[in-house]
């Protein structure tokens, strides 16, 4: 099952297995893509990733930035420097995919000497401290409960990421939902107390995510993907689920996907474990059980090994994606097809001190 050719809304797919977004920091104070980024997307392609998802990209110079030397494809030279990292992949014989992040009250890696102003659905601060590996510390500010016209700059900024992105030749985009930032606390009742039509019930509470899907949807060219990631947990709770369980999940996946989402991403920390109680449906299961049309869903979370990644399709995703498997092996499909062994994922050998890309990283060991 692994490894059956597929397609993914007119993109020939070697097999079910891709990249997952991981942020890094590598990019130029500016936000330009580098050539090391290049050399390290390539490397996944080369290792038999059938698609690739790259880490989390800002969408507008207002609010979305949430980390140091993260990439953007907000400016002239962000688009252009993208191409060099795009072409790469697509030579080594994989499609990428931008994830399109605004970071919303979650803006992890600003140390406290940078301004911190942020926004979110409402002015709720993120219970945990930001992250060291990514060059912040402290807690998070609490944010201001973004206003209408707020809401329109993101959304504007959103939809000229993606048409930035289709300029740089990627052949679609995540909209980033998940893991606590913007677009995810929306989902949330804890995060989203607005009352106003964004806020209230599952229905409300999607509004605007499905907004930016749809509007996305209308500005991108034709054959180009879109799609979007979803999680109930947060980096800043990891715990986090939806009050109304599987009756959000299925409003979610419903609206989103009617929204023009052609794939939905669903990320759990163990896709393999139920996510609306003990017997209850896994979010992937549950994103399969209420997408509309032939929206395509992909799997993500503790899913480095076979058995898992098998287990995740045989539950109903039509692909599944790795990260820290990946880093470890970012040639697992070649090493899973072949029967050789994989290589335990260890924080310190990528991710300690920092999260930036190492020299080991860019080149495949034979
Ligand atoms: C270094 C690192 C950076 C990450 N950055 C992002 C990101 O930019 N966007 C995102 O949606 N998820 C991000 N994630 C989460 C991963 O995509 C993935 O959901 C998580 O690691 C679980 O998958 P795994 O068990 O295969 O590692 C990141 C994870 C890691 C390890």
């Amino acid at each position: 099952m692994l490894f059956d050719s597929t397609s993914l809304q007119g993109l020939t797919l070697d097999n079910r297995v891709g990249l997952a977004p991981m942020t890094r920091v590598s990019a130029t104070a500016d936000g330009c893509a580098t050539d090391e980024m290049a050399q390290y997307y390539a490397k996944f392609a080369d290792g038999g990733f059938a698609f690739l998802v790259t880490e989390g990209v800002y969408t507008d110079s207002a609010y979305s930035k949430g980390y140091l030397n993260q990439p953007g494809l907000v400016t002239d030279d962000q688009v252009d420097a993208w191409e060099q990292v795009v072409d790469a992949v697509h030579d080594a014989g994989s499609p990428i995919f931008a994830q399109l992040m605004h970071c919303g009250a979650q803006n992890q890696g600003m140390p406290p000497s940078e301004p911190q102003e942020t926004i979110a659905p409402s002015p709720v601060q993120p219970e945990a401290e930001k992250s060291e590996a990514y060059g912040g510390s402290g807690s998070y500010p609490v944010p201001e409960q973004a206003t209408h016209d707020d809401l329109e700059t993101a959304r504007e900024g959103f939809v000229s990421a993606a048409t930035n992105a289709a300029e740089a030749g990627f052949d679609g985009v995540e909209i980033h939902g998940a893991n606590g930032y913007f677009l995810n606390e929306f989902l949330s009742s804890t995060m989203n107390q607005r009352d106003d039509e964004y806020g209230g019930d599952p229905e409300a509470r999607v509004r605007y995510p499905a907004e930016v899907v749809s509007a996305i949807a209308e500005a991108v060219p034709e054959d180009f993907v879109v799609g979007i990631r979803v999680s109930q947990t947060m980096v800043t709770d990891t715990d986090h689920q939806w009050d109304e369980g599987e009756d959000a999940a299925a409003v979610f996946f419903e609206e989103l996907s009617a929204a023009g989402a052609e794939f939905i991403h669903t990320t759990e920390p163990d896709a393999t474990v139920a996510s609306f109680g003990e017997d209850g449906l896994t979010l992937a299961k549950a994103a399969v059980e209420y997408v509309t049309d032939d929206t395509v869903v992909i799997a993500n979370g503790g899913l480095g090994t076979p058995a898992a990644a098998r287990s995740a399709l045989e539950d109903g995703a039509d692909l599944l994606t790795l990260a820290t498997g990946a880093l470890a092996n970012p040639d697992w499909p070649q090493r899973v097809a072949d029967g050789d062994e994989l290589t335990e994922f260890d924080y310190r050998e990528f991710l300690r001190p920092e999260a930036t890309i190492s020299e080991h990283e860019l080149t495949l060991e034979d």
